[in-house]
């Protein structure tokens, strides 16, 4: 197997854990006989800083002709108040590329099952989740949208929108991850209140006509943020829009856990198993501590792990990236944001804990 693919390593810590992914990318290549050279590409403030704008056209060129795309995070206090923000070369991309389909699994790791926010027994009956969360719509894309003065009074506005065709296709990505997984899509809307939730709720219905084997439920994403926290084993997947999704797969993550260990996947036709897909940490740049080695590499190393799975057909591979994993975590070294209060092991940097991984691989 011979691929390309492009690094966006991006802001704050970005750099660091794209650092690590890279090394063990190096070691599965040889151990797994395969050819994935690399190509390193700007984004967010980085770009910023070296060209004036968020996606450089260079930037999404190499990435449109790479077979996958590894991003670490982009932002950061240094441009809130540039004219230009970094997170709009993030969503810029996902547009260009038309990665609409963004999965965000929330597991919780066995070893780190004491790290959750909720009770021991709360935890104990599994979490295992996927959100499905449309990318390239709702509030987040649709216009109008700006800012004006009215008679002297400030006015500021977005548009949520969505059409039937935009749901269609990330229900079917849903109902499909589903079918593989245990069997049922909880959809995720505000249909008490929202025209679009009403749409994006019959869409949903339909659409599940073609999946028997899957169960559907519907929740309303206020109950639904409530739910996570009382009962997350409830849910196996759940699928939402973009704004709903940015913050239950937040959510969903942190009762997991373990921010600093997913990774995502996003895909522009993940149904049907091709297209380009762009694959991230699910954490931030978390700027307070870049550049410090204290980050933790292996949301950006599972997030490898997930290109060479879902891109790149090599389960075998893939499996022994996530097996190195976590045999780190079961040898008794962490980066310190998984280190809970009685840890009485070492605590490790992201350049070592890169190391410890791809010595396992
Ligand atoms: C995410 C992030 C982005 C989003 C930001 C950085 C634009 O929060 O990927 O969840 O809102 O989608
Ligand atoms: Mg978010």
């Amino acid at each position: 197997m011979k691929k390309h693919i492009v690094l966006l390593p991006g802001d704050g810590i970005g750099p660091e854990v794209i650092a690590q992914a890279r090394k063990v990318l190096r070691v599965v290549e040889k151990k797994f006989g395969l050819s994935v050279d690399t190509e390193d590409a700007l984004i967010g403030g980085a770009a910023i800083d070296a060209t004036g704008e968020p996606l450089p056209p260079a930037t999404l060129e190499a990435c449109k002709k790479a077979d996958a795309v590894i991003l670490g995070a982009v932002g950061g206090p240094k441009w809130d108040k540039a004219p230009k923000r970094p997170e709009a070369g993030l969503l810029g991309i996902r547009k260009a590329l038309n990665l609409f389909a963004n999965l965000r699994p929330a597991v919780v790791f066995p070893e780190l099952a004491e790290l959750s926010a909720l009770k021991k027994k709360t935890v104990e009956r599994g979490i295992d989740i996927l959100v499905v969360r449309e990318l390239t719509g709702d509030v987040y894309f649709g216009q109008p949208a700006g800012e004006e003065t009215k008679d002297g009074i400030r006015h500021a506005f977005n548009t949520m929108s969505y059409n039937e065709e935009e749901v269609r296709r990330i229900a079917r990505v849903a109902f499909s991850a589903a079918s593989s997984r245990r069997g049922r899509v909880c959809s995720v809307d505000k249909s008490n209140v929202l025209h679009v939730s009403r749409l994006w709720r019959s869409v949903v219905e339909e659409t599940h006509r073609d999946y028997p084997d899957v169960a559907l439920s519907h929740m309303y994403v206020d109950n639904c943020a409530m739910q996570l926290v009382l009962n997350p084993s409830q849910f196996d997947v759940i699928l939402t829009g973009n704004l709903f999704g940015d913050i239950l797969s937040d959510e969903a993550a942190a009762i997991a856990g373990s921010l600093g260990m997913l990774p995502s996947a996003s895909l522009s036709d993940a149904a049907k198993g091709g297209g380009i897909g762009l694959f991230e940490p699910v954490h931030g740049s978390a700027p307070d501590i870049a550049g410090q080695d204290r980050a933790n590499p292996i949301a950006a190393v599972l997030s490898l792990s997930m290109m060479l799975r879902m891109s790149f057909g090599q389960e075998e591979a893939a499996t022994a990236v996530e097996n190195a994993v976590h045999a780190v975590l079961r040898a008794g070294v962490r980066t310190a944001d998984i280190t809970g209060p009685d840890w009485k092991g070492e605590i490790a940097g992201c350049a070592k804990t890169g190391d410890l991984i791809a010595e396992r691989i």
